[in-house]
């Protein structure tokens, strides 16, 4: 009995194991009901009276090794993922809060969506732009007042009296990047132009610091002021609704002539006149007319070949208009009460 007490003892002093499974069967063997360690005890029973005093000693420091060795195995065992009695995988799981589009965006996909159908293709072009693509390809006289410090923020200019076509300044309007795409690319030309513009204006209701455009371009031989209408009445009526009437008010702009204002009937009084439309029953939304010779020359487009029309719009008025939300802070400000009021399916 002895010596099988001490063979047992070394097994178990030798014993060293970093797994779950094996950990329990070293449980089973030697300290479970029926293991090793039980049996002896049993056969202790047997032991002639004079022995028994050793023997018993010996055996409890067996017994007491053998859980030694098992706790500490334990405490060494690398953490296994517990398995939760509780865990009841058909329970319904927490509300997953879901985010909103902006209603920037929302208008945006809207307007490429109504011109896609008909074409046009997006392209884009940089918000830190030049002078040159911003004013002086599209017909700016260098006096003009839209370059003017007030109007323009300027990342680096190159005198301070005089404009330059060098001149690094963040985009006033999205017109830049029909500079870029006429400079690129040959006619025909069907492409709209989304981004973000930047002018040095006061921040209230009516006026921000930044906004954003979708700029037009048509392109191609015999392209007339009839399309450009057509265009843009088509427009207006997957915009706003199929009985909008739209009517052009002859405007300036240097890289457009003709140039025209667009507006649109009000859709909230059907024309007759509220505060929305100011009593007039119509409200301005977009800025258009035939690219200027000019503009197409100094992109390298023959002007004798080519004719083209441009038209640009502002999304945060489009929006306003649409959501009746009358203060441009709003759309920047990034309250949480505002932007969940705006939800779509995509
Ligand atoms: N760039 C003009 C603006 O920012 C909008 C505009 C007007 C764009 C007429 C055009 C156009 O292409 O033809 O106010």
């Amino acid at each position: 009995m002895l010596n099988k007490i001490s063979e047992i003892l070394n097994e178990i002093s030798a014993y060293s194991t970093q797994k779950h499974d094996e950990l329990e069967s070293f449980r089973l063997k030697y300290l479970s009901k029926k293991g090793i360690i039980s049996e002896l005890f049993e056969d202790f029973r047997n032991i002639p009276p004079l022995e028994k005093r050793e023997i018993g000693q010996k055996l409890n420091i067996l017994k007491e090794k053998a859980l030694e060795k098992y706790n500490s195995l334990k405490s060494d065992l690398p953490e296994t993922a517990p398995i939760s009695d509780s865990s009841d995988l058909s329970k319904p799981s927490f509300p997953f809060p879901t985010g909103s589009r902006h209603p920037i965006s929302i208008v945006r996909k809207e307007i490429i969506e109504i011109f896609n159908r008909i074409g046009f293709v997006v392209s884009e072009g940089p918000e830190i732009e030049d002078d040159n693509h911003v004013f002086t390809k599209l017909n700016f006289a260098p006096e003009h007042p839209a370059r003017d410090m007030q109007d323009t923020f300027y990342v680096s200019r190159i005198s301070a009296e005089d404009s330059s076509p060098e001149d690094i300044l963040l985009r006033t309007h999205t017109s830049s990047v029909q500079v870029r795409v006429m400079e690129g690319q040959k006619p025909p030309i069907r492409t709209i132009s989304p981004g973000r513009v930047f002018r040095n204006e006061a921040i209230s209701a009516r006026a921000h610091c930044i906004f954003h455009q979708v700029e037009g371009l048509y392109i191609d031989t015999n392209v007339s002021f009839a399309d450009l209408k057509q265009t843009l009445l088509y427009f207006a009526r997957e915009m706003f609704g199929k009985d909008t009437e739209i009517r052009l008010r002859p405007s300036y702009f240097p890289f457009t002539e003709p140039s025209a204002e667009m507006d649109v009937s009000c859709r909230i009084c059907g024309g007759k006149g509220c505060n929305v439309c100011k009593y007039t029953g119509w409200l301005e939304i977009l800025g258009c007319g035939m690219v200027h010779p000019n503009v197409l020359e100094a992109c390298n487009i023959d002007s004798k070949e080519y004719t083209g029309f441009a038209f640009g719009m502002g999304i945060e008025r489009l929006t306003m208009l649409k959501y009746r939300v009358n203060d441009l802070r709003l759309y920047f400000e990034n309250d949480l009460r505002f932007l969940e009021q705006f939800r779509t399916s995509f």
